[in-house]
């Protein structure tokens, strides 16, 4: 569509500018930034929408109480995961997307939290080379601090290798 009769229709829709701008701006910036990139570097999956996976790359055994740095980073649009702090810092308000998945090691337990500004969000378990999984769709602020943290428990250690990873991305 014509970027000129995207914007008429979307004014001539009043109450829907009315009552999602911001939202609709946010969207507007996005296909500006696809118009834009639409030349010979246009590929797959390039967007302006916020959102990062990044894996261990290998096994460790985490620090109690401390965030965990999942080091291999595989996407990171807007770079808003860092993989020196292990924090995802949302760069908008919005409803995100956030899972993770933990792999302990042999005949041991693993347990880990998602946090937000460090309160839990939801707990991961796993045992023996099993998974444990946290999947939480969250309302996040700009600027929150997003990271799995390894609990109080000692002698626990996890397996890297690409078998633990941290992912997120914004919805809406
Ligand atoms: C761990 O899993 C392996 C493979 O399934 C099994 O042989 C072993 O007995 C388990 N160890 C413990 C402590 O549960």
């Amino acid at each position: 569509m014509n970027f000129g009769v995207l914007i008429a229709c979307l004014i001539w829709n009043g109450n829907l500018v009315q009552s999602n701008k911001q939202e609709i701006i946010e969207d507007l910036k996005n296909i500006i930034f696809k118009i834009k990139k639409s030349g010979d570097d246009f590929g797959p999956g390039q967007t302006s929408i916020p959102a990062f996976t990044a894996t261990l790359s290998k096994n460790f055994t985490p620090p109690l109480n401390k965030i965990i740095k999942f080091d291999s980073v595989k996407t990171n649009v807007g770079g808003h995961y860092s993989s020196s702090t292990g924090i995802f810092t949302p760069p908008r308000d919005g409803l995100y997307m956030i899972s993770a998945t933990i792999r302990s090691t042999n005949a041991k337990f693993l347990h880990c939290e998602l946090r937000v500004n460090d309160a839990v969000k939801e707990k991961l378990f796993g045992t023996n080379q099993s998974t444990g999984t946290a999947n939480a769709v969250l309302k996040l602020r700009r600027g929150d601090r997003v990271f799995i943290q390894k609990d109080f428990r000692s002698g626990e250690s996890m397996i890297g290798r690409d078998w633990s990873m941290f992912s997120g991305y914004f919805i809406a």
